[in-house]
Parts: structure tokens; C-alpha cells; sequence
């Protein structure tokens, strides 16, 4: 009797201490939410945090979508990096967990994190910027300027009556590059020519006005400052999210290059919208903005805004939708026999899905949640990489494979179903970009008459680098042959 006394005794001593036999550890997590803390990532710094991989570490900051895959690979569905402070990011790859934290953030006021070396150089300016911007901004203030700003350019009437205009600039475009081609049919520097059609296609969405970028022997300083300033300013973005954050306590280069590509943007913009004509009243979009009851600096910046947004995601997605079709001629040869246009839509939506040019969405939770097991506090920061679960075949069979006919009869409604959260290029819920319905009409117009024209062929595969946009690397050569 005593012995059970004193093991009982002895049980309880060592319980108060605190110790615990291995099988009831390993049995209680099966059960317990874990803390984020014990999400697995890379090695993190006192107060730097991860960020030191891109600076010092081994990983380059324009293959950073490279550094994702190896991420997922190494640490499976969910890992963790830190930011300045050790403030957690989680990334999710998962299918369902990309669901849930999507459909969990999508309140009435989404947040997504602000770019912050854009919101520091913003607010530091009042004399142009009356906030951060529809992109930065949070809360009711977002609220206000998304609902004041883009109604209009979000409204399929809008994007309706632009059809025939869209028409006539793919036409011109495709004039362009019948001028631009070399005896053998090849444009070397295509992203060229796609900055322009990207820059002529916005303006004219949003000043009302063809502008002539896409005339041969016309003078495009302005467009080619343009954009390279919107190129310069995404790069900018990326070191300084990336990069060591001592931005924070002094202009290092990459905030200065981000300052320059600011005021340039804000420059280059604000000298089209002067040099537009009395037909820039005929745009809705312009007259919605310019009517709209809020400060004059908005309106202003919102149009530089609107113009930047287009050109580079515009060109990059025209760029990975013209190389698909010609990696994949028999896809032109079903584009030529299809009077319906579907196979058209299916081409631009497979190539969303294969290769977006944003390759993850990014949230703050405004609530708790459990993520893969995990407990997330209100506030936490999660980045959904829809694009690498694009390719993953448990999502879409044969998943790295270009198939527009997934995205047709029988096998549509499958892949909707999983398309809903995952093909996401422009975003998700009340956030959702203001230009995707301009943009989903905008490719298959020109792809219809590429394709109509030429038969599209490359000779060496596309480079891609990470510029805070997934991009084309320079000098993308494609060849176009009369299709006679
Ligand atoms: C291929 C072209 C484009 C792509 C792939 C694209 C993609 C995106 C994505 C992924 C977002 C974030 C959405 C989210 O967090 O849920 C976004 C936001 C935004 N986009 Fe686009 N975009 C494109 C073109 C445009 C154009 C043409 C405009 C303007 C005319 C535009 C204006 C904006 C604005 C203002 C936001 C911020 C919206 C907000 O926070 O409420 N974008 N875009």
C-alpha cells in the first residue's frame, strides 16, 4: 500500500514539475491547435527576421518565385517567414487553406498589406497625395475611394462599348508588328511592342483617346519613359519588401529608385492626360473620376494610378498568352475553325492559370484562425500561392500541361470547381482588381487577330525573373509569319 502511496507521490511530483512522458506530447498535438510559432521556415534574425536570405543569404530577389517552390518543397503545405520585427508571413500552398483564408479575410473591408515604401513615400507628399491610394488604403477610407473611383471602369457597359476600339488598336498592333518584324519574321525585343499596345489600350480605356503609341515612326518618349518608370517602381517594390528594411531608417538606393519611379509615373502620366485632347471628355472612366466627390489630388492620382496599373500587367500577360498559343500551334489551328470565340477565352483563362503574372495574393486576417493546424491571431499576414497550386496535379490533371479544352464543355464545370480559389489573376472578393473585366476582354481581342494574321511560332523558351510581378525576361523573341 505504502509503494503505491509513494509511486503515486512520485507521479505527482514530477507532474508539477512539469514533465511529461514522450507519448503524451505527441498525443496532445495530435489534438491542440499549434501556435504560430511553430510554423517551420527559414532561419530568422533578432528584429531582421528572414529578410536577410536576399541580401546575404544564398536566394536571388528576381528568382524569387523559384525560392517558393523550394520553400513548399522543403517545409510542405505551410511555412513561415519574418519581417522587420519578426512580424510573421505565413504562406499557404494548399488548396483548401487558400480557400479558407480567402473566404475568411473577405469582410467588408479586406485587408491586404500595403506596399510600404510606396504608403512612407505617399504620405510624405500631401501636396499630391491625399492618401495612400486605392491600392494601400484600408478600412472605410478604402472603401470610399473604391466605390468613388472605379463603378464605372468596373461596369460591363463600359467594357461593352470599348469593344470596337479594342478592335481597332489590336489591328494596329498587329500593323506594328508586320512593320517591326525582320525579313525572317522575328521581333527580338517583343515586350517592347507589348508596353506599347499595353500603354495605347489603358489610355485609351481611360483618357478616352488613341494616343499613336502603335504608329511606327511616331515619337513615344513619353510611353517609353513611361514605361520604364512603372518597370523601375515595381523592381523598387520588390528590394524593398524583399531587401533589408533600412529603407526605414534612410533613403537606401532601392527607396530612392522607388521615390524616382513615383515621380516619374506621377510626371509622365500627368503629361498625357495634358496633352489628351476635348476627347478625353468622351471617356466615362475619366468623367466618373473626375466627377467624383472626393479631393482633387485623388482624382489626379488615381488616373496616374489607373495608367500605371495597366501597362506592365497587361504587357507580361500578352507576352505569356502569345507564347503559349506558339508553343502549342495546334491551339491556333482550333482558334481559326472556332466561330464561337470560346476556345479564344479558354487559351487567355489557361494561360491565367499556368502562368499569371501575380503569383500570389496577399491578406491580413481580421479575425482568429486555424490554418493547417495552426492558430492565427487577428492581424496576421498570410500569402496564398495560388500559381503554385495551379500546378499541382492533385488540383488539375496534368496540371503543368497547356489544355484551354479543360476549360470547355464536359470537363468545365471540374475544373471551375477548382479553378474558384486557386486561378485567381486578378485577385479575389471586394479587392478584386477594377481592371479585370477590361483585361479579360482586351486579350482574347488580340490573340484573335494574331492569330488570324500569323501563324505564331518561338525558337528558344521564355526566361522569367520576379520583379514583384512574375515577368518575362528581356528580349522575347517570337516569330510571325503571314498566315496565308
Ligand atoms: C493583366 C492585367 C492585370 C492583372 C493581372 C491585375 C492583377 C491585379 C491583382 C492580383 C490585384 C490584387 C487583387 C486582390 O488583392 O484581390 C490588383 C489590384 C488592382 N488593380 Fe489590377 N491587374 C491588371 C490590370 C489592371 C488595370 C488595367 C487596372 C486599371 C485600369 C488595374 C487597377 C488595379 C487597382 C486600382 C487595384 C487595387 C484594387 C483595390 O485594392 O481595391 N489593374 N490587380
Amino acid at each position: 500500500m505504502i509503494d503505491v502511496i509513494t509511486c503515486a507521490l512520485a507521479v505527482i511530483f514530477f507532474i508539477f514539475l512539469g514533465y511529461r512522458p514522450p507519448w503524451y506530447n505527441k498525443k496532445l498535438q495530435e489534438f491542440q491547435t499549434k501556435e504560430i510559432q511553430n510554423i517551420p521556415g527559414p532561419l530568422a534574425l533578432p528584429i531582421l527576421g528572414t529578410r536577410w536570405l536576399f541580401s546575404i543569404g544564398r536566394y536571388k530577389m528576381n528568382k524569387i518565385h523559384e525560392y517558393y517552390i523550394e520553400m513548399r518543397e522543403k517545409y510542405g503545405g505551410i511555412f513561415k517567414e519574418e519581417a522587420l520585427f519578426n512580424i510573421p508571413v505565413i504562406s499557404v500552398f494548399d488548396k483548401n487553406d487558400i480557400e479558407k483564408v480567402l473566404r475568411n479575410t473577405s469582410g467588408k473591408y479586406p485587408i491586404r498589406p500595403p506596399t510600404e515604401a510606396i504608403a512612407k513615400f505617399r504620405s510624405e507628399h500631401p501636396e499630391r497625395y491625399a492618401s495612400t491610394g486605392l491600392t494601400n488604403e484600408q478600412g472605410e477610407k478604402w472603401h470610399f475611394l473604391r466605390t468613388s473611383l472605379t463603378t464605372v471602369l468596373t461596369s460591363p457597359k463600359t467594357i461593352q462599348d470599348f469593344l470596337p476600339q479594342m478592335k481597332d488598336i489590336a489591328d494596329d498592333w498587329c500593323h506594328l508588328i508586320k512593320q517591326k518584324r525582320d525579313e525572317d519574321g522575328f521581333i527580338n525585343n517583343l515586350e517592347e511592342l507589348a508596353g506599347r499596345l499595353g500603354l495605347e489600350a489603358t489610355c485609351a480605356l481611360v483618357l478616352g483617346q488613341r494616343m499613336g503609341f502603335l504608329i511606327e515612326d511616331q515619337n513615344h518618349e513619353v510611353a517609353e519613359k513611361l514605361a520604364k518608370s512603372v518597370q523601375q517602381n515595381f523592381v523598387a517594390c520588390r528590394d524593398t519588401y524583399y531587401g533589408l528594411p533600412l529603407w526605414k531608417l534612410f533613403p537606401t538606393t532601392c527607396y530612392k529608385k522607388l521615390c524616382e519611379s513615383e515621380n516619374d509615373m506621377y510626371e509622365f502620366a500627368s503629361e498625357l492626360i495634358n496633352t489628351a485632347d476635348e476627347s478625353i471628355k468622351n471617356s466615362v472612366v475619366f468623367q466618373s473620376v473626375l466627377n467624383a466627390n472626393i479631393d482633387e489630388r485623388e482624382k489626379k492620382s488615381a488616373i496616374v494610378d489607373f495608367l500605371a496599373a495597366g501597362i506592365h500587367t497587361l504587357k507580361n500577360s500578352l507576352l505569356f498568352l502569345l507564347y503559349q498559343v506558339a508553343m502549342n500551334p495546334e491551339c491556333q489551328q482550333k482558334i481559326i475553325k472556332d466561330s464561337t470565340k470560346s476556345y479564344l477565352k479558354a487559351c487567355s483563362m489557361e494561360t491565367f492559370r499556368l502562368s499569371p503574372t501575380v503569383n500570389f495574393l496577399a491578406r491580413i486576417t481580421d479575425a482568429d484562425m486555424e490554418v493547417a493546424g495552426y492558430h492565427l491571431n487577428a492581424g496576421s499576414v498570410i500569402l496564398c500561392h495560388t500559381a503554385l497550386a495551379c500546378k499541382n496535379d492533385s488540383n488539375f490533371k496534368e496540371a503543368e500541361k497547356f489544355k484551354p479544352e479543360r476549360w470547355l464543355n464536359e470537363e468545365k464545370s471540374q475544373t471551375s470547381a477548382s479553378a474558384a480559389f486557386l486561378v485567381t489573376p486578378f485577385g479575389y472578393g471586394k479587392r478584386i482588381c477594377p481592371g479585370k473585366r477590361f483585361i479579360e476582354q482586351v486579350l482574347p481581342v488580340i490573340l484573335d487577330k494574331m492569330v488570324e494574321n500569323f501563324v505564331i511560332s518561338v525558337e528558344k523558351p521564355m526566361e522569367i525573373e520576379f520583379e514583384f510581378l512574375v515577368s518575362p525576361k528581356g528580349n522575347v523573341s517570337m516569330n510571325f509569319t503571314d498566315r496565308v
